[in-house]
């Protein structure tokens, strides 16, 4: 278990377990401008309880963030999903969750971390926030896929490199 120290008062970091739909899914209920269509909510929550997941809990057993992981190949891997409750935003919960979250990478032997987010190519206030957070972590623009999510939501595929320098 790992403690946030930036958080105030410090959550702690715990992960990763299986089954833990029941305690992400109030949180994408509480992002409704990122989580908005009930049926691809119900399906993240399904996925959460399938794949690995770090949670951060606050005050012992509250969890106000999450982060679920998917391995494609031995040695890269994907941010499926993650949400810190609007309450908690901005105060180093998200940065606990990932850097917990590439630590485990790393020592399984992941090199190549990706995320796919909302591509700026439709403006949005809140995916821009989003992005914010990921260029911010580390994370660099790769590929954008103008239909993988249909031409509404043009998708902008993101990648850190997790190998250590030099
Ligand atoms: C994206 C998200 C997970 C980030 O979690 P968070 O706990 O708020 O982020 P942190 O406090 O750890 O931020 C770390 C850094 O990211 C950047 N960042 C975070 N939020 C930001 C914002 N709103 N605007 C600009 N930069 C931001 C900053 O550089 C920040 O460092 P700083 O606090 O020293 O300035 C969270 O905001 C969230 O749940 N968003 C809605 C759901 C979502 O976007 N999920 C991902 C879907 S692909």
């Amino acid at each position: 278990m790992t403690v946030v120290p930036a958080a105030s008062p410090p959550v702690l970091i715990s992960g990763p377990a299986l089954g833990q739909g029941f305690q992400c899914a109030p949180i994408l209920w509480a992002l409704p401008a990122w989580f908005g269509i009930p049926s691809a909510t119900a399906r993240y929550v399904a996925d959460i309880d399938v794949l690995p997941t770090w949670t951060a809990l606050h005050q012992g057993d509250h969890c106000v963030g999450f982060l679920t992981i998917r391995r494609h190949f031995p040695t890269a891997a994907e941010v499926h999903v993650m949400g810190v409750r609007p309450e908690h935003h901005h105060q180093g919960v998200g940065r606990g969750l990932l850097a917990a979250v590439e630590e485990h990478l790393r020592h399984e032997g992941v090199e190549f971390l990706q995320v796919k987010t909302l591509s700026p190519a439709r403006p949005d206030a809140n995916y821009e926030k989003t992005r914010a957070f990921y260029l911010a972590q580390g994370f660099q623009p790769l590929e954008e896929f103008p239909t993988l999510w249909g031409p509404a939501n043009p998708c902008l595929q993101m990648v850190k490199d997790l190998r250590p320098a030099g």
